[in-house]
């Protein structure tokens, strides 16, 4: 029976990459639909590269949603200096013929879950994590009900990569972060520790190129563009590929090692703003609220990724 998620992103270059490796495992994953919301680029532009995603996959039956257009408390901040204005440069995609569903994503969230049986829905971030709090919000029942909520963001070895002390999905909405890893639902975490050790090689590049198919075309433009950034500021042999860890996580846990620990988000400093700080050695006795990813077989990754991607057109 494939696992029911729905899938919260930014697309982004590496969301991109997250939901095309869910929609290539459907005998694993039944991806019930895919929300928006802003934090890359706006909302308007992550909502049309999710529907140009899906239309790449051959899966136009999957919804569509726009969410939240900006983090619940504070300004947006965006990273087009990442991904390019339209938020998946390098893609080569066409505009979508498809269309956004008329719901809003957060209703779409509460009504999925409130829906479906018990500890049958889990919830995929890949972006700031502002609908999902904000469906907290509207709706608090929501967290006894979902099976997982798995996310990428924060950092704790690997510090910062926005401010040198936050990771950006977090540090956009701290507040929403702060809702979603105090809401009692289990939390998996993929933080820079573990998404520093999936570098994008030339190897692992030249190996999505070679797929031969149409998503492998666009994986390499979309990755070539968005790697350039990282490539510069950490002068690695390849940029980190932080997405594609959380559908992984659902495929393929056992190349994932972590901790149930404590973390909590600084709300108050501006200077720590959006930081995770995880208590991983267990200092404390606070909640150990979430799971947190600190390492992967980088090789494995590649292997599960290219071996999925050559599935889709
Ligand atoms: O810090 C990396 C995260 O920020 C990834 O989700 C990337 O897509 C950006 O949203
Ligand atoms: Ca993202």
């Amino acid at each position: 029976m494939p696992r029911k998620i729905i899938i919260d992103s930014d697309p982004g270059q590496d969301d991109a990459v997250a939901i095309l490796l869910a929609l290539a495992s459907p005998e694993e994953l039944d991806v019930l639909g895919i929300v928006a919301v802003a934090g890359n680029v706006g909302l308007a532009r992550n909502a049309k590269n999710a529907l140009r995603i899906v239309e790449l996959a051959g899966r136009t039956d999957i919804p569509v949603f726009a969410g939240c257009p900006g983090p619940m408390m504070r300004k947006l901040v965006t990273a087009e200096h990442v991904h390019g204005d339209t938020g998946l440069d390098g893609s080569n995609l066409p505009d979508p013929v498809k269309t956004l569903e008329d719901r809003h994503g957060v209703d779409f969230l509460i009504e999925t879950v409130m829906s479906a049986p018990e500890n049958t829905v889990t919830l995929c971030a890949l972006g700031p994590l502002t609908n999902i709090a904000t469906a907290l919000v509207k709706e608090p029942r929501i967290a006894a009900r979902l099976e997982e909520i798995v996310l990428m963001g924060g950092a704790y070895f690997e510090v910062g990569n926005i401010t040198p002390a936050a990771e950006f999905n977090i540090y956009v909405d701290p507040e929403a972060a702060a809702t979603v890893f105090a809401c009692g639902a289990p939390v998996t975490v993929m933080p820079l520790d573990v998404t520093h050790k999936m570098l994008t090689t030339p190897g692992r590049m030249k190996a999505f190129r070679d797929l031969g198919n149409r998503t492998g075309a666009a994986i390499a433009g979309m990755l070539s563009f968005s790697e350039h950034f990282d490539l510069q500021k950490y002068g690695w042999d390849g940029a980190p590929l932080h997405d594609p860890c959380v559908t992984a996580w659902l495929l393929a846990p056992d190349i994932f090692s972590g901790r149930q620990c404590n973390v909590e988000i600084e709300t108050a400093s501006e200077l720590t703003r959006g930081m995770t700080v995880a208590d991983y050695w267990l200092i404390t006795d606070k909640p150990r609220n979430a799971m947190f990813i600190r390492d992967g077989d980088a090789d494995a990754f590649y292997r599960l990724l290219t071996e999925r991607l050559a599935r889709l057109p």
